[in-house]
């Protein structure tokens, strides 16, 4: 795995633990970087601002205490600041919050950096319109478009959503990265890769499938 992905030139590929088995993790994230995914991303969800609750602090902490991998963490939460010096000191090293739970995102994308947090990113939800996250954009280090409704993996990816993604690369600076996540498989990745999207979050293209390492490199060959 790399040890940053803001380091990378080229198409980064992030497996989300959300779909690993969580009774053996450390034995799942060591198959996917055996098989050569680029970092790890972490899906963390409260039951609130989605309807899903899967896992905190905690589990963070499990692992990074089994990789060096990046860890960047997605909050699905409805208080992201909150929170965010718990993430840090669990060993995340990136994170992202929602537009949706930030009337002022500037400001939350400072306290999370206040929190010790290296690395801030932005996301929204698939209905919201990408025009509200263009003020933040100066104060974020990377941005995530959903390309699916948070909450659960193995849904279907929305193309709808890719004008976003273009209309948010258009407006980042070199050193900033766009990412995508949700429903990205060997199927629609290329599509994403096509409007310059730079992170390729993948939960269920990767750990549902029997051979892991083989769908891991298909998706890089899709990318080229
Ligand atoms: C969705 C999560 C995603 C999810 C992706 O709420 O934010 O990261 O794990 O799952 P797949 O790749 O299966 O769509
Ligand atoms: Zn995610």
């Amino acid at each position: 795995m790399t040890s940053n992905p803001f380091n990378a030139a080229s198409s980064q590929i992030a497996a989300s633990i959300l779909s690993a088995d969580f009774s053996k993790l450390a034995a799942e994230i060591a198959e996917v970087d055996r098989g050569g995914v680029d970092f790890l991303h972490l899906d963390v969800m409260d039951g609130h601002f989605v309807p899903n609750i899967s896992f905190g602090p905690a589990v963070t902490a499990a692992t990074r205490r089994s990789t060096t991998a990046f860890l960047d963490v997605h909050l699905m939460i409805s208080e992201p600041e909150r929170y965010a010096a718990d993430f840090v000191k669990a060993g995340a090293d990136a994170m992202t919050f929602h537009i949706e739970v930030a009337p002022d995102p500037a400001a939350t994308a400072r306290r999370i950096r206040l929190a010790g947090c290296k690395h801030v990113g932005i996301t929204l939800n698939p209905a919201t319109a990408v025009e509200t996250i263009f003020p933040a954009l100066e104060s974020v280090d990377h941005v995530l478009v959903m390309s699916v409704v948070p909450g659960f993996s193995g849904q279907k990816f929305m193309p709808e959503v890719l004008p976003k993604a273009l209309a948010v690369k258009k407006r980042l600076r070199k050193d900033q990265r766009l990412e995508i996540d949700g429903g990205i498989h060997a199927e629609t990745i290329r599509q994403a890769r096509d409007v310059g999207v730079d992170w390729f979050v993948v939960a269920s293209g990767i750990f549902d499938q029997k051979d892991r390492a083989a769908a891991i490199a298909e998706l890089r060959q899709r990318l080229k």
